[in-house]
């Protein structure tokens, strides 16, 4: 059982929660805010506490809602306890590929992003696309940016390397912001971004599964 589901807490450290919730307060977009993987919704809460009930921006969550029993139900009574009105707030209960694709059917736009899902490789390299949906002069601000998740890290610096179009807002522990400052000149996830992360897959779960059988056989 994920600490959170009892808890209800956001899954980021404190730093981290005011780095996000500074940057939402001083952007003050009045466009959609995503989030991608919200496990308790903990975060969520943090979030959409930036406005109150009246004056707040869509909030979208994107979250296969399979991360402990009853996730949908427990994310919904930590917006209920912190008094935050689900008007507004629009679940998509899929998985982040899935969700996408509607969003570009639907021709969705967003001001704000956080994507904090599968820290997986061949996962993050496929959400890096909804950065296609950010508005220019967006934010997207992506969680465990650090070398303990290469899955996250190789993949983000991959795509800063080859988008001139985003520049550094800033970095808390290992949340990551980025603001997109004019329209991408090519694909986000090109086919070789994609044939990369596929080549990394194994690798980095050989790696991962060393490290666990270490970490074990150490306690
Ligand atoms: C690390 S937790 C999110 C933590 C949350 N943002 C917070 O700060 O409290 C990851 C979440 O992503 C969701 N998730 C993982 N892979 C996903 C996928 N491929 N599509 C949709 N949701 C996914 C899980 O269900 C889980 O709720």
């Amino acid at each position: 059982m994920r600490r959170c589901s009892q808890t209800l807490e956001a899954e980021m450290t404190p730093s981290e929660q005011i780095f996000l919730q500074q940057i939402i307060q001083e952007e003050n977009y009045s466009g959609t805010h995503l989030e991608i993987g919200t496990a308790a919704g903990g975060t969520l809460c943090k979030m959409m506490g930036c406005f109150d009930n009246q004056s707040r921006p869509k909030f979208v969550v994107v979250d296969r809602m399979t991360y402990f029993p009853n996730q949908l139900d427990i994310v919904k009574e930590n917006l209920a306890t912190n008094g935050l009105s689900e008007q507004g707030l629009e679940f998509r209960t899929t998985t982040s590929s899935d969700a996408f694709q509607i969003a570009v059917e639907q021709e969705d736009q967003f001001d704000f992003m956080l994507i904090d899902a599968s820290h997986k490789i061949l996962a993050v390299m496929a959400d890096l696309r909804w950065t296609r949906l950010l508005n220019v002069g967006g934010i997207v601000c992506f969680h465990d940016y650090a070398d303990k998740f290469p899955g996250v890290k190789l993949s983000i610096d991959r795509f800063l390397s080859q988008h001139k179009n985003y520049e550094r807002v800033g970095l808390a522990d290992t949340l990551l912001a980025i603001r997109k400052t004019a329209p991408c000149a090519s694909p986000e996830v090109s086919i070789m971004d994609s044939a990369y992360s596929v080549m990394m897959y194994l690798p980095l779960e050989v790696q991962r599964k060393i490290g666990k059988w270490k970490k074990r056989k150490a306690a």
